[in-house]
């Protein structure tokens, strides 16, 4: 990769079309998508702005240009979410937000949107901050934790607890966590290989149980909800998401249907979980990997946060913390492709595009191309500005850059987007204000591309920085 930016080629009209090297016959690029699939993608962009690969006999076209990107994500009609991978999450998960095709879309998302409010977040943070106080009361001094496990099990608490109050308790939510993983590590391969469940093996049994147990207890907890009315809506104040979901209400003045409202909690956890869990594990990993880093995080909370647990109120006190935070999205987005269906021909790139082909939005190609980001595999944290006691408030800033994608764009850009960096900013600076982390492997953590882009296998040892440290205040 090179060390000096090129110019960014501004628009889509400069751009280029290409045919990926390398295709096998009949299986076209499909090894190399299911051995090593962000080598392969981040060698796309050498060829062309727009390049050709093969899905077995299918061609697929990848998006190496941000201002293409930005272009198909802004049309959901023409690049809509149909296809293989859409199809199999429906079908397991429900038609959702983040599922649903376009003619869907507009009415979904105006139901959701109120749930997710500024004023609303302030309710969701101290969930948030129940969770963290119990992952860093629970670490002992050297003893080794399974970073991966460990944040898919707060964020995925912290989901359900958002979304269902304290209704849940904890056993519920063990079984729907390890239901959703399940669901999660099979979900890519089915994408690429449909036929997979056509032969019943252990492994296409597990994946069906799992999908079992996840719908029996969303149903369960909706019903609940549903039949405890008035009653359980005052326990909860109504301040949790399911609440807000119920009394949602469309243009014309129409609620969720049971069925609806069951997608939407399905979907939501699904978006919402292994995406943040998978940021912060990156993020831990970065962190102890680079001292200088480490050390103005350090610095930083100590300042802010005294070892105690953060408040939605530090937040805009911690501006390092949120720069680290950023730049593991550039460098590990975990949405790192997400597929388009053309539903007509078009003109993409100078090339003709013919209606049904598959189009690839991948921020991992985005946030590594060097034509768009100076050293672009190297952490560099200062490289973003929060406007917050920046040296250097001329910098370019990646976060307002169209190569700067880690929530998507267009009308389907993450409604969970502010939930997200809320949740990754509090956990951060609470773990790092009472815990310094080592890995406990001398194995090299490798990205594992699943339907999330997660570390493969992150144990670490934690130790305290302070010798008494403050009781959490959550
Ligand atoms: C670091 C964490 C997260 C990342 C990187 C992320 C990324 C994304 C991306 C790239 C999209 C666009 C998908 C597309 O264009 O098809 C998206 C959509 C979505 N996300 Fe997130 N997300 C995160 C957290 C969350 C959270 C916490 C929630 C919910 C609480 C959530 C809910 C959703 C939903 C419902 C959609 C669909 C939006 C729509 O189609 O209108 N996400 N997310």
């Amino acid at each position: 990769m090179t060390a000096h930016p090129q110019p960014p080629r501004s628009t889509a009209t400069a751009t280029r079309a290409a045919r990926a090297p390398g295709g096998w016959p009949v299986v076209g690029h499909l090894p190399h998508l299911l051995r090593a699939p962000l080598s392969f993608l981040g060698s796309l962009p050498a060829h062309g702005d727009l390049v050709e690969i093969r899905l077995g006999p299918r061609p697929a076209f990848v998006l190496c240009h941000p201002e293409l990107a930005k272009q198909v994500m802004a049309d959901g009609r023409t690049f809509d979410r149909i296809g293989p991978l859409y199809e199999g999450s429906r079908a397991a998960l429900g038609n959702g937000l983040a599922t649903c095709p376009h003619a869907d879309h507009r009415r979904q998302r105006l139901l959701m949107q109120p749930a997710f409010r500024a004023e609303h977040l302030a309710g969701y943070a101290d969930v948030m901050r129940a969770g963290i106080a119990t992952v860093v009361d629970r670490w002992q001094p050297g003893a080794v934790v399974d970073i991966v496990d460990e944040m898919f099990a707060l964020t995925t608490t912290v989901a359900v607890r958002t979304l269902f109050g304290s209704d849940v308790d904890d056993h519920d939510i063990g079984e729907l966590r390890d239901s959703l993983d399940t669901f999660l590590r099979g979900v890519y391969v089915r994408a690429l290989l449909p036929a997979v469940d056509s032969v019943p093996t252990p492994n296409s049994r597990r994946y069906a149980r799992a999908l079992a147990t996840w719908r029996t207890h969303v149903t369960r907890i909706v019903a609940d909800r549903r039949a405890g009315g008035a009653d359980q809506a005052e326990r909860t104040d109504g301040h949790d998401l399911l609440s807000r979901l119920i009394a949602a209400r469309d243009d014309d003045g129409g609620a969720m249907t049971e069925r609806e409202l069951h997608d939407q909690v399905a979907v939501l956890i699904l978006a919402g979980a292994e995406t943040t869990s998978s940021t912060l594990a990156w993020t831990l990993h970065l962190v102890a990997n680079h001292p200088d880093a480490e050390r103005a995080l350090h610095a930083e909370v100590d300042a802010v946060l005294d070892g105690g647990i953060a408040t939605l109120d530090d937040v805009p006190r911690l501006p390092w913390t949120t720069k680290v935070i950023r730049e593991s999205l550039r460098l590990y987005p975990p949405a790192w492709v997400l597929p388009r269906t053309t539903t007509r021909d078009v003109d993409l790139a100078g090339r003709r595009v013919r209606a049904g082909s598959t189009i690839v939005f991948s921020p991992y190609i985005l946030h590594r191309h060097p034509g768009f980001h100076d050293d672009p595999d190297r952490f560099r944290p200062e490289r973003h500005s929060t406007g917050v006691g920046d040296s250097d408030r001329s910098a370019p800033d990646p976060w307002s850059r169209s190569s700067f994608v880690p929530f998507g764009s267009g009308p389907n850009k993450c409604i969970g987007d502010t939930f997200a960096l809320t949740e990754t900013t509090l956990a951060l600076a609470s773990i790092a204000a009472r815990w310094r982390l080592r890995p406990a492997d001398s194995r090299p953590v490798r990205p594992v591309p699943r339907s999330v882009l997660t570390p493969s296998r992150l144990r670490m040892r934690p130790t305290p920085r302070h010798a008494h440290p403050p009781a959490a205040d959550a």
